[in-house]
Order: structure tokens, then sequence, then C-alpha cells
């Protein structure tokens, strides 16, 4: 069945109805194509070889002789005028590591060729000679340079910095206070798991570099790679396939497998496939950053009267999107509430581990997760009711915000607290140490990329052609299984007053679309969807002028001044907002958890399409209890011990069964239809809600997640 078009009877297609999603028949059916189900003429095989150390100098790298029609392509393949950097953000993520390695599973060459059984032995011929260095693997072992500085210049491991301030000195405001309350709050690493791993192809056409890949963001691979051969951007062609999942483990990593297999490609000149197996995947991909969170909140009378927060990121290796993703967690850093006197500090801490990248939330749920326990831990400590403490702190419409900047919007977390939940009836029931308890957590997500960003830097376009009664939606925005495909497609059908079969979106091609920005930051429906609508109101106006075109691109709202300088100003325009809710009952023998309920409420301006909002809230808030309860990514000697999904335990509906939620609606003025970017604020707070209820059932105290029965077995050795 083609996805485009059907042959029924066309009705127009509004908001509110409840369709198919329209890439489910062939994903359930197994039609649709993902790069390792493509086979092209001629197709060649590789697999990267990589560094088995955490730290130090390659000495020798010895190569078997390699049979005919087999190639070890590594830094020396680089062209004279190309350089050996991929371009994310900075520049500073080689593609192949050539005389020294600074983390486990950096790239050091590819083995390329037809039969992937011979590459498999071939690759294990390969022998590597090190002379080793001590690695700097956690935070701390960052902070203190263990190992030495890997940046001599500075003689600091600090790869990005920021702070953001707001009201009076902290020092003036904490001799004031009657008690400054500290703790330090810590977040382990996650693995995305998206069920595709990551993959590429890398081919010719036209005497052009085409690439076929599993990828969040098509643009941003071409610009990341093409300095590897110094060739302009239209000389490469990424084509998005299907792609299994990525939030956020596809936004640059891609960039990592497609440099190269640019580099090989350029030398081979044959089609060239790379499929990361599950190990490699788990192992050697970009992660969550564990974060370190260090709070001091002044009290007096009973009250906050400041908030000072000390907030380090495990950025690995390479800077890859680490700043902008520690940003986020700054500005997140006093959760939904407004404090008078606050001062926010975050450090991007480099270390000898496989770089963090984007994983939703983009550093907010670290710094959410610590706020939000660290304020209930000082509730508990003051002897008030959690929920109440903090609802004196509700940041409302108009209130100055962590970075000068404002709330533009009417909040309505006070009416989504309890829906459902019988919150308030069962946290007087349930006596802390029962056995049972309940735990809420409030928590937002600013939309969109931050400050000026969409208009500074992204300048989204978007496109429709028409065609006869036919559109073409003409975007570089991907579907990742956050169901976008048919939230545009029902953006576009609804404003040109049409059925959603008349609307046709591909899989992106660079060299036929326009660049609407990267598919991250939730910023595709609120954004690009906002594109689409205006270029189809166009349309719309001039539907009888025959086949034409519509270009639009974005506006950035007049009044909303930011700075990224200093990071002043109004960092978002609009945020979404969420409460989550949970009930567990825990066994004191054996201390597993058994989750009873879990109610959430969120507010995303306006659901484009409920199924599509219902799915995203049921799997964010199932990937967030696991990040909370379960998901264990340790680490020894700077390499992940976990290694596929059979030790990397993930949970299924089966641990938090009985979701209920709740859509609140708060029409967004510069959004499609009032929606607001909601794929990653969904993830955002089930797992402080989640320690809260196992804090209340057992009356203990955690300072870092996951907490498996082991870990809980742990805390209560300490409870009297
Ligand atoms: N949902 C599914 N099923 N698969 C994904 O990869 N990515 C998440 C989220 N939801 C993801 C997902 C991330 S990281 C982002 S940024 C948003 O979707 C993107 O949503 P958007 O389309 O509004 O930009
Ligand atoms: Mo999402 S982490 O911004 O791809």
């Amino acid at each position: 069945m083609s996805e485009g078009y059907s042959s029924k009877p066309m009705q127009a297609t509004k908001i509110g109805d409840r369709i198919v999603r329209v890439d489910a028949v062939q994903k359930a059916r197994g039609e649709a194509v993902y790069v390792c189900d493509m086979t092209l003429p001629d197709m060649q095989y590789a697999y990267m070889v990589r560094s088995t150390i955490a730290r130090g100098r390659i000495k020798a790298i010895h190569v078997p002789e390699l049979p005919e029609g087999y190639y070890f392509i590594s830094a020396k393949d680089i062209p004279a005028q190309g350089k050996n950097e991929l371009w994310m953000i900075a520049k500073d993520w080689r593609c192949f590591a050539e005389d020294y390695v600074l983390y486990v599973g950096e790239t050091i060459g590819l083995v390329v060729g037809p039969d992937r059984s011979v590459l498999k032995r071939l690759k294990a011929q390969i022998k590597i000679d090190y002379e080793e260095q001590t690695p700097a693997v956690t935070i701390d072992d960052g902070i203190h340079c263990v190992g030495g500085p890997m940046f001599p210049e500075k003689n600091s491991n600090v790869m990005c910095e920021l702070f953001c301030e707001k009201g009076r000195p902290m020092d003036e405001v904490f001799a004031e206070a009657d008690e400054v309350f500290e703790e330090t709050i810590e977040t382990p690493y996650q693995e995305h798991v998206h069920l595709e791993t990551n993959s590429a192809i890398a081919d010719m056409e036209d005497g052009k570099f085409v690439f076929y890949a599993s990828a969040q963001c098509p643009f941003y691979i071409r610009k990341s790679i093409a300095g590897l051969l110094d060739i302009p951007y239209d000389d490469i062609i990424v084509r998005q396939c299907t792609t299994g999942g990525a939030f956020g483990g596809k936004e640059h990593f891609p960039d990592v497998l497609c440099g190269a297999l640019l580099v090989a490609e350029n030398k081979i000149r044959k089609p060239i496939k790379m499929v990361f197996d599950r190990e490699e995947d788990t192992q050697f991909s970009v992660k969550r950053h564990p974060s370190k969170c260090i709070y001091k909140t002044a009290v007096k009378d009973g009250k906050i009267t400041g908030v000072y927060g000390h907030i380090y990121y495990n950025c690995g290796a390479y800077l890859s999107s680490s700043y902008v993703v520690l940003q986020r967690g700054v500005f997140h850093g006093n959760g939904v509430y407004t404090f008078d006197n606050t001062y926010l500090k975050g450090e991007g801490i480099g270390t000898n581990m496989f770089p963090s990248c984007a994983f939703r939330g983009f550093g907010a749920p670290q710094t959410l997760f610590a706020i939000e326990t660290h304020l209930d831990h000082l509730a508990h400590h003051l002897g008030v009711d959690p929920l109440e403490f903090k609802m004196q702190y509700l940041a409302k419409k108009g209130d100055e915000t962590t970075t000068n900047g404002h709330i533009i919007e009417e909040v309505k977390l006070p009416e989504m607290l309890d829906v459902e939940s019988d919150y308030w009836r069962k946290a007087k029931e349930y006596k802390p140490g029962c056995g049972r308890g309940i735990g809420i957590a409030l928590y937002n997500h600013g939309g969109a990329f931050t400050g000026n960003g969409e208009q500074a830097i992204i300048k989204a376009h978007a496109r429709l052609v028409k065609t006869g009664d036919r559109v073409s939606i003409q975007v570089g925005s991907t579907e990742m299984g956050q169901g976008f495909k048919t939230s545009l497609r029902k953006i576009c059908a609804a404003t040109l007053g049409v059925s959603i079969d008349q609307i046709e979106y591909l899989d992106p091609d660079t060299s036929k679309v326009v660049d609407s920005g990267p598919t991250a930051a939730s910023r595709s429906t609120m954004v690009v969807g906002r594109l689409v609508e205006r270029a189809a109101q166009e349309m719309k106006e001039r539907w009888s002028e025959g086949d034409f075109t519509t270009e639009v691109e974005y506006e950035h709202p007049d009044g909303y001044p930011w700075d990224q300088a200093t990071f002043r100003g109004d960092a978002y325009l609009g945020y979404g907002w969420g409460v989550a809710c949970v009930e567990v009952e825990v066994d004191k023998l054996t201390n597993e958890v058994k989750t009873l309920g879990v109610w959430s409420s969120h507010e995303i301006g306006k659901a484009i399409d409920e199924l599509i909002v219902h799915g995203q809230i049921n799997g964010g808030i199932l990937q967030a209890l696991g990040y909370g309860s379960m998901e264990k990514l340790e680490v020894k000697g700077g390499r992940f011990k976990q290694k596929s999904m059979s030790d990397y335990v993930i949970p299924t509906s089966m641990d938090f069964p009985k979701q209920f939620y709740h859509i609140q609606e708060n029409p967004y003025p510069w959004g499609p239809y009032g929606a607001k970017g909601m794929g990653e604020l969904v993830f955002n707070g089930a797992s402080a809600a989640y320690v809260d209820a196992v804090e209340r059932a057992l009356n203990t105290r955690f300072t870092s997640i996951p907490i498996p029965p082991e870990a809980i077995e742990e805390a209560m050795k300490h409870v009297h």
C-alpha cells in the first residue's frame, strides 16, 4: 500500500479527526524500507575498527595483507585538501583517530569489502599498539584532571560553561538565611535503545555522493562531513530512510558513520553499507549525559529565599551537542518554580568517555529531576507537605525566568494536579514508611531552539508543491516514530480543506526539499508545522490558479529579545507543562517495587492528533520510569558494562501498567492550530515522581537514580 495516496472517496480532514497513523500499515506489514533492507548492485560492507582503550597514544597499526577488493580506510585516506573533523557544533570530533585515542570505541578505521565474513576475520587480525594513559572517566575524575588536563592550554577539563543569575547576590541571601539546605543529586548515563540500530549506506550518483541513513537531521549530515573532502554541500545528497526510533541518538551521531563512509566512498566508488549490531550500538554510540547537581537552597522563616545550583554534565571526549544540552539543563534548573534570587552555573566536563549527546529532553531531565527531588527533600526536612510547599513557588504568567525573560503564557498546572489520581487523599492516608506511597512531580519543557536560535541559526523554510488536486510537502524534517508525518499531513490537509490522502510527504532527500531545520528540540510540529500551516494558507487562497509552489520562512515574533552572549532574555516563547503521579507498593523483604498506577496531565497547547499524543505520553513516561527505576548503564575503566538488551534492561508495559493520561489545552499563538512541542516534555518528570513514591513508601531518601531493588536495599541500611 502506498503511503501517499489512496483511492478512497476524499473527505476533508479535520484536526480533531481520529485517523490511522499514515505509516502504521507499512510498518506493521514489514513493508517500510530501513537501511538494512537495502541492497544495491555490487554492494560492499564496512565495519568499524575502534579504540579498545580509553586514553593513549597509538604507536602502530598492524594491518594484515588484504585480499583484492578489500580496504582498510583511515585518516590517511582523507585527501590533502580535506580536514579530519566532523562539524557538529564545533569541529572537534575527529572522523578517524590518528596518533592518539580519547575513548573506548573511537573510530580508528573501517574495513571495507564485499564479503562480511572475510571482513570480520580481517578486522580481528588488525592489531593496534598503544601507549596507555590514565583516563578520566567520571565527572569527578574530569574536574580533578585525572590523567592530566584534556585542554592543556586551559589546564582544565571544562569543555563548556555558562551561568545565569537573577535577583540579589547569593552570598547576601545565604548570610541572611536561617539555614542553607545542601544536596548533591546525580543522574546516570542512559542508552536510547532505538529499536533500529545506527546504519548508513554511501553511494555515487552522477558524480555526487549519496547517503541513505537512519537519521533525524539529513541536512546536519551534509554540513558535518563535507569538510572531509572539502566539497560543496550540494555534492552530497542525503536521503533519510525509514528510521526506527532515534530519541536524540540519531541527531549528530549519523555524522560519525557517514563521515567515515564518505572517505571510503571517495576511494572505492561502490555502494558501501554499514549497519551496527546491537552490541556495537549499545557500547559504541552516544548516550544521555550523566549529571551531578549541587543545590544549595537558602531558607528563612520556612520560606525559600534563594536557590544556588552548580550543574556538571559529563560530556565525554568531544563536544558534540553538549554545550547546547548544558544550556537547556541550566535554563530548566529552577524547574517550574519562581524564586526571587537564583544563581545557576553549568559546567560541561570533558572525560575519556564516549561523547554524550542529545536524548529526549536534551539536558532538561537531569536538572528537573534534581530540583524536584531536592525540593521534596527540603519539604520533608522542614516537616511540610512537599506538594503544598512547592505550590507556593509555582511560576505564573509574567514571572521572571532564570534568564531574566518572562513566562509568556498562562500556567495551568494548578488545575492539572489531581486528575483522577486521588493524590491528596492518598498522600494523607499512606503514612511514611507504610510500604505504599504516592509521588508527584511537576515539570516543563521549553519548545523549539533556545532563544533566537530559530531566527538566527536555523532560519527554517517549508515548501508546498501543488499538482492538480494533490499537494506535496517538501521539508527536511523527519519521521522517527514520533508521528510527525501524520501530524504534518493533517495540518496541511485541514488548512487546505482537503483530505489527508491528497497530501504527500516523503522521507526527505536533501537535493529535493528545503531545509526546515533539525528534527530535534520538539520543534517540528510546533515550528515546522506552523510553517506548513502558513504555506497552506497561502496556497488555499490561490488554489484555483493551477499548479504552483508556495514557500515560507520562519518569522520570529517581535518583542521577545534574547542575547546569546549573556544568556539573557526569553529563552523560550512557550513551554509544555506536565504533572506525573505514580503510586507504588514496595515489598520490604525483597525491595521489589510494584507500580499500582501512573497518572499524567500535560499542557501542550493543542493536540494535533490525540492518538499520536497519547502514544508519545505513554512512551515518554515509560522511558522516564525506566530511567528512574531500572536502566543501569555502568562504567568500568571507561567501558560500558552493559552490552546489549539482555543486560541493559528497559521497562515494558508489564512493569508500569495502568497509565491514565489527560491532555490540557491552552492554545499557543505561534503554533499550528495552537500546538506546542510535546515529544520531550513527556519524558521530563515521571522519574522524579517514581522516586518520590518509593521514598514515601519507605520513608527514605535517594540522591541518585536508578533505584533498582539493590539500591533500595542499600538505602534501607541507613534507615533506623
Ligand atoms: N518518539 C518516538 N516514537 N521516537 C523517537 O525517536 N524522539 C523524541 C520525541 N519522541 C522520538 C519520539 C525526541 S528526542 C524529540 S526531539 C521529539 O520526539 C521530536 O518531536 P517533533 O516531531 O515535535 O520535533
Ligand atoms: Mo530530541 S533529544 O531534541 O532529538
